[in-house]
């Protein structure tokens, strides 16, 4: 309850809550540790991971875009196929199912009755699911056979911030723990890389007076923006341009980079701005191209990239984190940058118009 939580000396729940997800993601390494410092998780869960030949991803909104990098994270790490579906487009539009298939249900508030609706029709179908949510004893907690909860304490500014980062811990999380009990071998230190992550959000929130005058340098005047990335930047680039656009209300597109060409590149304008994200060494050059595509039609680009990969054109430089979690920090500049162009728009940041925290009618 939005009255029971102070925001303290912050003016918006909104940048508390993106402040707060260096700390969210330290409770959610404490929170799965064991006794020695290994991540785990209830068995039963990873058993029905491992039992599962296909997991199918179920969720709206931010929650939706936070199952597409789960998708990266578990596929990589568990070789397990994943499928990550809109809620209310799943019902009626349902793939074909595998023979084995495990649901996992990704809902910040566990109250959408969009995800509800597949929920209660795959249990009909005698199939498991597993909610990953922010509330204990939400309705989709507990209609689920499993949850695992995300320790990111109350949300309440509807745009959600630090739920999102929270998901992706939790992901990565999943998927570590059941990559080793496959007997996949997992190359790195996960509780370590998180930790580095941790550190590396703080520093970004520490440098909020960057990410104003980038909101305020390239979002002030213009009715559009658009996001662009390859990869795993590309799903960071929706979360960016539904946060613009929930809250700031410029009309924004988070697209693939190679997609451009293909239909986007026809709106850019003197001035359009267009978000870069280049955190793969993999695609680095071809997002560069396309940002070089967009700069010579006139477009106002703004590279973020991360530490290792840039290059002198580069607007803001995010440290360097694990290939593989980068949206848990690149999505950062995304809230605040939308969080400042929201301020100067004189938007009302923690409560936009037509829009609610947890939609509970289809
Ligand atoms: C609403 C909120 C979004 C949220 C979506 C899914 O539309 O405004 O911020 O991402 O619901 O919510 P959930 O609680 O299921 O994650």
């Amino acid at each position: 309850d939005a009255g029971d939580i102070e925001k303290g000396t912050y003016p918006h729940y909104m940048l508390k809550e993106i402040d707060e997800q260096p700390l969210v993601i330290r409770k959610i390494i404490q929170s799965y540790q064991d006794g020695e410092g290994a991540l785990e998780m209830d068995s039963d869960i990873v058993a029905t991971m491992q039992e599962a030949d296909r997991i199918y991803i179920i969720a709206a909104g931010t929650s939706y875009h936070a199952g597409l990098v789960g998708k990266q994270f578990i596929e990589k790490l568990t070789k397990i196929p994943v499928e990550v579906h809109i809620s209310s487009e799943f019902g009626y539009n349902m793939p074909l199912l595998s023979e084995k298939p495990l649901f996992i249900f990704i809902s910040q508030s566990g109250e959408t009755a969009d995800s509800r609706q597949v929920l209660v029709q795959v249990k009909e179908m005698g199939y498991k699911a597993l909610t990953i949510t922010n509330v204990s004893g939400s309705t989709l907690s507990r209609e689920a056979d499993y949850t695992l909860l995300l320790h990111a304490g109350p949300e309440i500014a509807v745009a959600s911030t630090k739920a999102y980062t929270a998901q992706l811990a939790v992901l990565a999380i999943l998927a570590e723990v059941t990559a080793r009990g496959i007997g996949h071998e997992v190359d790195f230190d996960l509780v370590q890389e998180l930790g580095i992550v941790a550190s590396a959000m703080e520093t970004l929130c520490d440098d909020k007076e960057e990410f104003e005058s980038i909101a305020h340098e390239y979002l002030t005047v213009t009715r559009n923006a658009f996001f662009i990335g390859r990869g795993i930047d590309f799903y960071v680039g929706l979360e960016g341009a539904l946060k613009l656009k929930e809250i700031s209300y410029i009309q924004a597109e988070g697209f693939a980079g190679g997609e451009l060409k293909h239909g986007t590149i026809a709106l850019i304008e003197e001035g359009t701005p267009v978000i870069a994200l280049a955190t793969q060494e993999f695609v680095n050059l071809s997002i560069r191209g396309n940002v070089k595509e967009v700069a010579a039609r006139g477009a106002n680009p703004c590279i973020i990239s991360m530490s290792g990969l840039e290059t002198d054109e580069d607007r803001f430089v995010l440290p360097e984190v694990n290939s593989l979690l980068t949206p848990l920090i690149s999505v950062i500049p995304m809230q605040l940058i939308s969080y400042y162009a929201a301020l100067h728009r004189n938007c009302d940041v923690d409560k936009p118009r037509n829009l609610a925290k947890s939609v509970t009618v289809e």
